[in-house]
């Protein structure tokens, strides 16, 4: 892992520069690039625009590690309204949330009834999507997914190619004909547990992209591709045609802002394209991930500064 990378992911983890730094101007205007704004309507107008250009979406509340019940009470109340305003909105959108975020360090009872709650009220035909923290609950995420799939419920999971465990992961979902979203990983792991090398993890990536459109193929299993990587996309694609796998049958997902051109491309040639919007005011952490994964996004920051 570079150092810039690494530094910006510990910086991502700091209490006290999230206070200073979230006041600054600056900073504000440089997150616009990854978020259209704080409100969930901001979010929904960004969902609507990118739903002419035959572009669906997912939306997602920024935070996480919520300490007490009733702030993750109130997260999941959040979404319950934002599942309400995307059905009367008619947006081909859905939501993707995070289990830290709704309880699981403070009330893992209450964090599962939470998901469910939420997955019971996702209209059908819809997913609801599970984000994968840090390495410190890739168990308790997965746990509590096989739990809910197994009730046929539509929810997703997001795993990260950069974890060394991650064959054995989906290996061991396979069963459930799940939904996965697969992206390469954006936390800070130890070298014993995730590939420090770029190189290792888009390998892992592809190995794994390959195995879910064998499943793909059979349909037995949904695969979403997380990734703003051209270069895996352009492989998966030629991949999947030569398997027979049909575009309706695997998505591409990518994040607000970044690569907006693939994304329209993408679209334009047939391929299920979703973007996903955060929303919310809790963007430190997230931001400083953002920049993490391209530290020339730094430059963008200081420019702003300047
Ligand atoms: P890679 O980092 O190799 O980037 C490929 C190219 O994309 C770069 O060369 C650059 O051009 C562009 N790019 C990538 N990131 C950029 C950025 N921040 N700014 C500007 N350009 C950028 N992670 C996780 O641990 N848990 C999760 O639940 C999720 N969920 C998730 C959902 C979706 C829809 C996406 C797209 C990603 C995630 N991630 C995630 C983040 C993921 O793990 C990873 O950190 C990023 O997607 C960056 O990796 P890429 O696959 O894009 O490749």
């Amino acid at each position: 892992m570079s150092l810039a990378r690494s530094l910006l992911l510990r910086a991502s983890r700091s209490p006290f520069l999230a206070g200073v730094l979230r006041r600054r101007r600056f900073v504000g205007r440089a997150v616009r690039r990854f978020m259209p704004g704080e409100e969930l309507s901001d979010a929904l107008d960004a969902a609507r625009t990118l739903s002419l250009r035959g572009i669906g979406t997912v939306l997602t509340k920024l935070g996480e590690n919520v300490t007490t019940l009733a702030e993750a009470e109130d997260v999941a109340r959040d979404y319950g309204d934002a599942l309400a305003r995307i059905e009367r909105a008619e947006l081909p959108t859905q939501l993707s949330i995070k289990l830290t975020q709704l309880g699981l360090d403070a009330d893992p009872g209450a964090c599962e009834r939470a998901v469910r709650a939420l997955a019971a009220r996702t209209p059908s035909g819809s997913t609801l999507w599970i984000d994968m923290e840090d390495g410190r609950y890739t168990e308790a995420t997965l746990d509590l997914y096989r739990r809910i799939r197994a009730d046929r419920l539509d929810v997703g999971v997001c795993l990260q190619a950069y974890l060394r465990r991650t064959p054995r992961d989906l290996e061991a979902l396979l069963p459930l004909e799940p939904a996965i979203r697969l992206v390469k990983g954006a936390y800070a792991e130890a070298p014993s547990a995730a590939f420090p090398k770029k190189r290792e993890v888009d390998a892992a990536y592809y190995a794994l992209a390959i195995r879910l459109l064998e499943r793909a193929s059979a349909g037995k299993a949904r695969p979403v591709f997380g990734t703003h990587d051209m270069r895996l996309v352009t492989r998966i694609r030629a991949r999947a045609a030569e398997m027979g796998v049909p575009p309706r049958r695997c998505e591409f997902h990518m994040l607000y802002g970044i690569r907006e051109r693939d994304q329209l491309a993408l679209a334009s040639a047939g391929e299920t394209v979703r973007v996903l919007i955060s929303y919310g005011s809790a963007w430190f952490a997230w931001y400083l991930r953002r920049l993490a994964e391209r530290p020339a996004n730094v430059w963008f920051v200081l420019k702003n500064l300047v």
